[in-house]
């Protein structure tokens, strides 16, 4: 139903738009745009075979939301899942405002059959970013789609304006649901190997007879010769390290998770599950074929992950036939120097603009002295109290019924504490609401530890942190000699290689409770998570209050009123002459105001 607006509600809602918009527009507030999401199941066969997969309002991935840096957000979402749902939007920063991260230490979960409006704001923040649903597993099924935020006109790109924007979501898929999938991670079960990866919701193209069945769908990517496109892609799969790259084309890596980069041609790229980037492809070629976009998976060394590959078509409008013959070849997929070679050489512009006129690298992360200091661990999972768990510095993440940041509003003490050790204890792994106690404006490093196998991916909401160093063996005081001070790259996702360490400075200027992940869904389910909580200690009115619409549980549930059953999103009202006329006078009236704010801007 939604998704499908029949033709009277379409007007009506113009309508509302423009009464909600108008007196933004015309005091040059900042603008709010408005969504109704419905995530349910559909099926889908990416990989041939029919299964359920989470779609929003019928989409697999779901709509992009397309906004400008400072936008007002608003998204009634409505949970039509057997199970209860939270979206979450990774690497928006939410300034002071935690209440709307969607991850189960700040917001219950909304219960099947109801809704909840998301409202924020994309203050300060340009780049490519994307959402999903963060609670049981979910994200393996789906349920994810695409953020971008624009810079606003006054800030230029540092790069001509590209002449298409694509997105493009790759990751590992398994035909098994995402219910069976969660309850063998339970059982400590390996996932295996994935039956295929993804490029945007499609299996591989037929690029070997071998490898690939007949009949599955694939991602074409429509281009014109001659001219140069902005990709956004994003590694939103469980837990595979895949390598992207398109046959015979550079990629001109210009941006990650909202920090523009020095721009530089790179033959592929290794994008870690949770990771965002944009790169721009220019169509450079002779069309004598369609082109291969491939994305693969990284540091796995058995044949039977042939299979898995993501395979996609770059069709040139001139194109003189299919793509056809091997792929392009990988960097040695068990090389993690490499990788981490060349995630080195990802280097910030300092001398950009972003999402506020002044340059990047006026913020001199180098020059600031660190005040708190967490050496971070993790470990393959293991056995505790008869359960499978993952642990960071021995702490295996315990979600209590009450979310964190509603305990701490209603002064509720015994639901976590902010005891989080600062390095790994001697003393047997635990699981525990433990929690960091990090303090406003400290600047912090983290230097996180992998003693697993494989990588992990490092997420952070409410900031974006610097990557300054990594490298194999075990991090020591001596390592900072080799930290970059200068241009490491601002983000929110980093890689930590299997026995290697990554650090990252983080100046905790965001006031609220935020969550510190794997994004490995394996991992983060079995608890690799912590959360930071930041407190401003003058009296904090900064931080907004409590939303009216918050959702109550676990020992707050007696708060909870019952939601109104079925919420209708589409009013079917039609518009009577007069309502027309004053849609009409708002129309006149906001191009008056648009004129005069393009004027103004001059
Ligand atoms: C995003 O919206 C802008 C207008 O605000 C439009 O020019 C652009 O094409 C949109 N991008 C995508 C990918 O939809
Ligand atoms: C649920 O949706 C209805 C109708 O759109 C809206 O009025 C209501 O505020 C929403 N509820 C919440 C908790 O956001
Ligand atoms: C950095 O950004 C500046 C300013 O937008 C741009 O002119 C320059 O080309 C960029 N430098 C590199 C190396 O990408
Ligand atoms: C990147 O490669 C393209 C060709 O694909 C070339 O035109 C461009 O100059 C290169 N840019 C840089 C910064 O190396
Ligand atoms: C197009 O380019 C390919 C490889 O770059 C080359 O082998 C081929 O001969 C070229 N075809 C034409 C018609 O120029
Ligand atoms: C690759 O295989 C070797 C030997 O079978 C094994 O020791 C190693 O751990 C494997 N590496 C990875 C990354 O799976
Ligand atoms: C929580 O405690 C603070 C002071 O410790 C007080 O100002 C506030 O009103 C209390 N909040 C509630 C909901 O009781
Ligand atoms: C948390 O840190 C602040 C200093 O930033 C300190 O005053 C407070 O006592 C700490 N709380 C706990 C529980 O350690
Ligand atoms: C994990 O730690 C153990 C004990 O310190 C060490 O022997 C092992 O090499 C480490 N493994 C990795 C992958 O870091």
């Amino acid at each position: 139903m939604p998704g499908a607006p029949q033709c009277c509600c379409v007007p009506f809602f113009f309508f509302f738009l423009l009464v909600w918009w108008w007196p933004n527009f015309c005091l040059g507030g900042d603008p709010y745009v408005f969504f109704d999401w419905t995530v349910s199941y559909i099926t889908a066969a990416p990989l041939g075979t029919k299964q359920e997969v989470i779609g929003i309002n019928g989409q697999f991935p779901g709509p992009i939301l397309n906004v400008t840096t400072n936008w007002n957000v608003v998204i009634n979402v409505k949970n039509d899942l057997d199970e209860p749902l939270l979206l979450t939007w990774n690497g928006i920063q939410h300034r002071k405002n935690s209440w709307q991260d969607g991850v189960s230490g700040t917001n219950c979960p909304i219960p099947t059959g109801w809704n909840w409006t998301y409202q924020f704001q994309v203050k300060d923040q340009i780049g490519s970013f994307f959402y999903f649903p963060s609670q049981n597993y979910q994200r393996a099924a789906g349920g994810y789609g695409g953020i971008i935020i624009s810079n606003r006109d006054v800030i230029p790109l540092p790069f001509l304006m590209p002449d298409g924007d694509i997105t493009l979501f790759i990751g590992d898929w398994y035909t098994k649901n995402h219910k069976k999938q969660r309850k063998d991670i339970e059982n400590g079960k390996d996932l295996g190997v994935p039956d295929g990866i993804l490029i945007n919701g499609f299996g591989p193209y037929h690029y070997d007879a071998a490898v690939v069945p007949e009949g599955i769908a694939y991602q074409t990517i429509n281009v014109e010769p001659g001219k140069t496109y902005r990709l956004r892609v994003h590694n939103v799969g469980t837990s595979t390290s895949l390598n992207f790259r398109i046959q015979n084309h550079n990629l001109l890596l210009v941006e990650t998770e909202g920090s523009y980069t020095v721009q530089q041609n790179y033959t592929n790229m290794d994008i870690h599950v949770g990771q965002s980037y944009s790169f721009l492809v220019t169509m450079d070629q002779n069309a004598s074929s369609d082109y291969y976009i491939v994305a693969s998976p990284q540091f796995v060394n058995s044949s039977d992950w042939d299979k898995a590959k993501g395979v996609g078509i770059l069709h040139y409008s001139n194109s003189l036939g299919p793509a056809s013959g091997p792929l392009p070849d990988p960097p040695n997929v068990l090389d993690t120097y490499f990788s981490m070679n060349q995630a080195r050489s990802i280097r910030w512009n300092v001398s950009a603009g972003a999402a506020r006129p002044n340059p990047q690298g006026s913020f001199k992360y180098g020059e600031i002295t660190v005040t708190d200091v967490y050496v971070i661990l993790n470990r393959p999972a293991e056995l505790i109290d008869g359960k499978w768990r993952t642990t960071l510095n021995g702490i295996s993440y315990l979600p209590p019924a009450t979310p964190l940041k509603l305990a701490q509003q209603f002064n509720i003490s015994g639901v976590y504490k902010l005891d989080f050790p600062y390095r790994l204890m001697k003393r047997p792994a635990k699981l525990d609401t433990s929690v960091i106690n990090g303090s406003y404006k400290a600047f912090m490093e983290i230097i996180f530890q992998n003693n697993d196998t494989n990588v992990q991916s490092y997420h952070l909401d409410g900031y974006a942190f610097f990557v300054v160093g990594m490298d194999f063996g075990v991090w020591t005081e001596n390592s900072r000699g080799t930290y970059n001070k200068w241009d490491g790259v601002a983000r929110s996702t980093t890689q930590v290689f299997p026995g290697a360490w990554t650090a990252i400075l983080v100046y905790l200027d965001n006031p609220g409770i935020w969550n510190l992940r794997s994004e490995n869904l394996n991992s983060w389910y079995l608890g690799l998570e912590v959360y930071v909580n930041v407190v401003n200690p003058e009296i904090d009115q900064s931080e907004p209050l409590l939303p009216d619409n918050t959702i109550y549980c676990g020992l707050l549930s007696s708060l909870q009123k019952d939601q109104a059953q079925r919420v209708k999103f589409s009013s079917a009202a039609s518009m009577s002459g007069a309502g027309r006329r004053v849609l009409l006078a708002f129309v006149v009236i906001s191009v008056v105001c648009y004129l005069f704010n393009e004027v103004k801007d001059v």
